[in-house]
C-alpha cells in the first residue's frame, strides 16, 4: 500500500446547531453547541486513518488543551505526527461553524498555529515528504508553504493531491503545475476560475483552469454529484449518493480521503470514486467533522 502524508491546518471546530445561518446584522439563538477536532487537514488525515490507510501528518497546533486533543485524536486512528510541530507563541486554530437545520454550514477559521507552517519548518521535515507516495494539501496554512511543498514533491515524483479550500481567486499559475489531482467543489470551482457561481457551466470553468495549467480534476458538486475530468478520458458525471444530511461538515475532506485510501490500494479511479462518495455519504449523515467520519465496515 502507498504511503500517504497531509501537509495542512489543524483546528477545534465550535459548533453551533441553529435554524438557518446568521444574516447581516442578526442576532439568533443555537439550539445546541459541541466542541470536537477538525480542520481540513487533519480531518483528511484522520479519515485516511480510520479507513486504513498508511498515514502521516505535518501541520502545526498551540502547546494548549486543543492542540494535545487534536494530535491525540490523530493518534487515536493510527495517523504519524511525529513531525508535528508545537508552538509555544501562537494558540491551536479553531473554527467556529453554524450548521443549519439543512445540515449546511457556514465556517470562519482562526488559523493560529497553523500560519507557522512555513518553508523552513517544510525543510526540516524533507524526510516525511520523501517516505511518503501521495502529498495532499489544502489552503489552510500559508499559500506560500503549500506551493512549496507542492514543488518539492512533485520534484520527488510524487502524486500531488490539492483540495483548494477554502478558495481564493488568483491561485499562482505555477501551483496549477505541481498538482496531479485538483478537487474543488462547486463554490472553489467558481472562485477558482472567476465566474460566478450562478453559472452552471462546470465545463467551461474546468477548462479555465486546465488553460493555467491544471491537470486531472474531480469537481464534486453536493447532491449533483461528481465532474470527472482527467487527461485521456472522455469529462463525465458520476451521480451522487443520496442521503439525508444532518450536518456537511466534511463532506469534502472525507471524500478526498476517500479518495486517496483507494488511489494508495492503486485501485481504478472509478472504484476510487465510488468509495470517496460512500465515505462522504455516510460522514453527512453525523454531526461534527472527525466524529463523522466511518469506519471501513461502515463504508462496505
Ligand atoms: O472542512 C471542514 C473543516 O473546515 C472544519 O473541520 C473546520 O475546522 C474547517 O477547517
Amino acid at each position: 500500500m502507498k504511503r500517504i502524508l497531509v501537509v495542512g491546518s489543524l483546528n477545534m471546530d465550535h459548533v453551533a446547531k441553529v435554524d438557518h445561518i446568521v444574516r447581516e446584522g442578526e442576532t439568533i439563538l443555537a439550539t445546541d453547541f459541541s466542541k470536537s477536532p477538525g480542520g481540513k487537514g487533519a480531518n483528511q488525515a484522520y479519515a485516511i486513518g480510520k479507513l486504513g490507510g498508511q498515514i502521516a501528518m505535518l501541520g502545526a497546533v498551540g502547546t494548549d488543551d486543543d492542540g494535545n486533543a487534536l494530535i491525540r485524536s490523530l493518534n487515536s486512528v493510527g495517523v504519524d505526527t511525529d513531525g508535528m510541530m508545537r508552538c509555544a507563541d501562537a494558540p491551536t486554530g479553531t473554527a467556529w461553524i453554524s450548521v443549519d437545520r439543512n445540515g449546511s454550514n457556514s465556517i470562519t477559521v482562526i488559523p493560529g498555529a497553523n500560519m507557522k507552517v512555513d518553508t523552513s519548518y517544510i525543510d526540516e521535515h524533507i524526510n516525511a515528504i520523501e517516505s511518503a507516495d501521495i502529498v495532499i494539501m489544502q489552503l489552510e496554512i500559508p499559500l506560500e508553504t503549500v506551493v512549496y511543498t507542492a514543488r518539492l514533491a512533485k520534484s520527488m515524483g510524487k502524486y500531488v493531491i490539492l483540495d483548494p479550500a477554502p478558495a481564493i481567486p488568483d491561485l499562482p499559475e505555477e501551483l496549477y503545475g505541481y498538482v496531479d489531482l485538483l478537487k474543488p467543489n462547486e463554490t472553489e470551482l467558481s472562485i477558482l476560475a472567476g465566474v460566478s457561481a450562478d453559472d452552471t457551466d462546470y465545463l467551461k470553468k474546468v477548462n479555465i483552469l486546465r488553460q493555467r495549467g491544471a491537470a486531472d480534476m474531480l469537481v464534486s458538486l453536493g447532491g449533483d454529484g461528481v465532474l470527472m475530468s482527467l487527461a485521456g478520458r472522455e469529462d463525465r458525471m458520476i451521480s451522487s449518493i443520496r442521503v439525508e444530511a444532518v450536518d456537511t461538515t466534511a463532506a469534502g475532506d472525507s471524500f478526498v480521503a476517500g479518495l486517496a485510501v483507494k488511489l494508495a490500494e492503486d485501485r481504478d479511479v472509478f472504484e476510487a470514486i465510488d468509495y470517496a462518495q460512500k465515505v462522504a455519504a455516510i460522514a453527512v449523515t453525523q454531526k461534527g467533522a472527525q466524529p463523522s467520519i466511518p469506519s471501513p465496515e461502515e463504508v462496505k
